[in-house]
């Protein structure tokens, strides 16, 4: 079965199947398997170099940042996006794995920009009731890099990572560089100058399944990587539950269902980035009869 996508966007982005360390036991004659714009995806390294196939031929794959990315196309629109932070001295990397959600990979990285349900949802640790209002905060379009950025963005969190022992008031700025990666950058807690890096990068299974992929790029010298994990865990399954239950599970695209607040101007920059560019897998699209 070959890929299961009309959209051509998305068949031209890189598209993560998870992280590399998959292939340290893959073999010609077992090879890893995964799945792909509902295709079965197999994995292996040869000659050192990440190899994928469908239905026996080749795929376009290469590894970044510690992830394989599969160009189902074979050509891409562009190059895979900069992700700076991920060889910067000092930072520790860590690789949270990833967590199945039923849902579009659209919503989960909706969901992901969102901070109008830190209080509710991740009651105690990234939010609290009743310091629920979102602060305005700016959204800028990189015409460059085809990217959307929200800058300037606080909000006051009583516990905003593992190693954080009170509430602060948290600076925020997000990045989408692809309609199924995003990045959040968030006050450093133990370096309140700098700021930690947290990519999501969700895998397709299909239009409704996904796995969303969550990598640390972190100045914490006090917490070990299963707490690290561990707290990152917690938050995803929060979201969970959440997202699964969303009717329905597609993101519609059309102007004037689900009207976003004040507070989603990341939201609204985000659906009409998808509008433009003609995203339609894991959508309803605007002109959806
Ligand atoms: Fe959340």
């Amino acid at each position: 079965m070959t890929f299961q996508c009309n959209d051509q966007s998305m068949l031209d982005d890189w598209l993560t199947v998870g992280p590399a360390s998959r292939l340290a036991s893959a073999t010609e004659a077992r090879p890893f398997q995964t799945r792909l714009l509902g295709a079965e995806v197999s994995l292996l390294r040869s000659g050192g170099r990440p190899v994928a196939r469908v239905d026996g031929q080749d795929v376009m794959v290469l590894e970044a940042y510690s992830y394989l990315w599969v160009c189902p196309s074979g050509k891409p629109r562009r190059t895979l996006f900069a992700f700076p932070e991920f060889h910067e001295e000092g930072r520790r990397i860590i690789d949270c794995d990833g967590i199945g959600v039923a849902t579009s990979g659209l919503r989960m990285v909706e969901n992901f920009l969102d901070m109008g349900h830190f209080p509710y949802v991740h009651a105690n640790y990234l939010g609290q009731v009743p310091m629920t209002e979102v602060p305005e905060y700016d959204v800028e379009i990189d015409e460059v890099n085809d990217e959307i950025w929200a800058k300037n963005c606080r909000f006051f969190q009583p516990r905003t990572s593992k190693s954080a022992t009170t509430g602060i008031e948290v600076g925020y700025r997000y990045r989408v560089m692809q309609p199924m990666s995003a990045m959040l950058y968030k006050t450093a807690f133990s370096r309140p100058q700098e700021q930690d890096a947290i990519g999501l990068f969700v895998q397709p299974h299909d239009e409704e399944h996904i796995t969303a992929f969550c990598l640390l790029a972190y100045y914490d010298d006090v917490s070990t990587d299963t707490d690290l994990i561990s707290f990152q865990h917690t938050i995803f399954g929060q979201d969970k539950p959440i997202l699964e239950n969303q009717v329905p599970a597609r993101m519609p695209l059309e102007r004037g269902v689900e009207i976003p607040t004040r507070c989603d101007a990341m939201s609204v920059a985000y659906r009409r980035w998808l509008t433009e560019r003609g995203t339609s897998y894991g959508a309803i699209a605007a002109n959806a009869p």
